[in-house]
């Protein structure tokens, strides 16, 4: 499990997990810039998936990205951490990883789910994806990676992960 600093379309793993909307037919942020990476087959596929729970995950192929596959989740929107936020981030993770060894994958790389566009606070966001992925890990062998888009988050991932 490692933190970098990178655009999640650039990387070469198995699978790269998309912060999505439950239409899972594209829109800003990570999901605009890995539906671009990706090519408009991504969306084709998208279509025939009819949406996403918010805290579930669903598979695509990866099309003209490096990655064999994309991951879709929805992140729950931040609203003051009294609506099941925090554990419904946590399934993201979960089901994200539960999907990629059901794929027999074994690397995967996160954006910073639900931190950009649904609010979500970074610290708060990031104790919960790296204690979720390091719980999931002690009994699955998976490598992981955390893709920060800026300096800041990846300092805060990286203050998480010596913790762990
Ligand atoms: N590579 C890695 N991380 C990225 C990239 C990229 N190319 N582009 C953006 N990010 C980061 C953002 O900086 C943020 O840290 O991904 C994180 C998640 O931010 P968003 O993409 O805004 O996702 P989220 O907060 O989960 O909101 C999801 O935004 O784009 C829409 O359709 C999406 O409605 C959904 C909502």
């Amino acid at each position: 499990m490692k933190a970098i600093l990178g655009d999640i379309t650039t990387l070469s793993v198995d699978a790269i997990v998309n912060a999505a909307n439950s239409s899972l037919l594209g829109g800003g942020g990570v999901d605009g810039a890995i539906h671009r990476a990706a090519g408009p087959d991504l969306v084709h596929e998208c279509r025939l998936l009819h949406g996403c729970k918010t805290g579930e995950a669903k598979i695509t192929g990866g099309y003209r990205l490096r990655a064999k596959f994309v991951i879709h989740t929805v992140g729950p929107v931040w609203n003051g951490g009294h609506k099941r936020e925090a554990e419904l981030l946590a399934s993201c993770y979960r089901r994200s990883l539960e999907l990629a060894v059901e794929h027999s994958l074994e690397s995967i790389a996160f954006p910073a789910i639900s931190t950009g566009i649904y609010g979500y606070p970074v610290a708060e966001a990031a104790s919960i994806a790296v204690s979720t992925v390091g719980d999931f890990l002690k009994v699955r062998p998976l490598e992981v990676i955390f893709c920060c888009f800026s300096g800041k988050d990846l300092a805060v991932y990286q203050a998480e992960l010596a913790k762990e």
